[in-house]
């Protein structure tokens, strides 16, 4: 059985590593912020501003454990995922936790153009949106580099990035 957990910084690419390597490894596919939008029928961006960041953290905890009962399953989890609520020692031991790591230039350069879907990100601009990622990702790593796997992406080509992963998973154990 497999379990793999994708985790790493809001642009990392989790999302579309995620289905190609569903893909690769014949698995399902599960996203968990489009789990949480359709299970409470709102966006995230909805979801934040009626109730708060402290509810979407424990509502994504919530949901966290619900998938992470699925087999064979890739899933992809939000930012911030892993540093709320103990959610990464939970995800350790419930599967393969990869960490997909993205320089922070590269970061910035690809949530600017995918802003408004990411209610943490306010309205930066420019250089707040540079220090805003820097400082996150300072207080963030701890939390990441737990992570079973740490892959560092080359930031050009998802798709050759993704089969180098899933060679390099492919040589793991499974998940039980
Ligand atoms: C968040 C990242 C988002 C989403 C929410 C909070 C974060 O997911 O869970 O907006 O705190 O980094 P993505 O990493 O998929 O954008």
């Amino acid at each position: 059985m497999q379990r793999i957990f994708l985790i790493g910084f809001m642009g990392a690419g989790k999302t579309t590593v995620g289905k190609e390597l569903s893909a690769l490894m014949n698995c399902s596919f599960v996203d968990l912020d489009q789990y949480i939008e359709q299970r409470y029928r709102k966006t995230i961006r909805e979801i934040f501003a009626e109730k708060g960041e402290t509810f979407f953290r424990d509502i994504e905890q919530k949901m966290l454990r619900e998938v992470a009962e699925f087999e064979d399953v890739v899933i992809s989890t939000g930012g911030g995922t892993p540093c709320y609520h103990h959610n990464m020692s939970y995800m350790n031991e419930k599967g393969t936790t990869v960490y997909l790591k993205v320089s922070n230039r590269e970061l910035v350069r690809r949530i600017s153009r995918n802003q408004s879907t990411r209610p943490v990100l306010k309205d930066f601009t420019g250089d707040e949106l540079t220090q805003f990622v820097e400082e996150t990702i300072a207080k963030r790593s701890e939390f990441y580099e737990q992570a079973h796997v740490i892959f560092e992406m080359e930031a050009k080509d998802i798709a050759s990035d993704t089969s180098t992963l899933y060679a390099c998973l492919k040589d793991r154990k499974p998940t039980s």
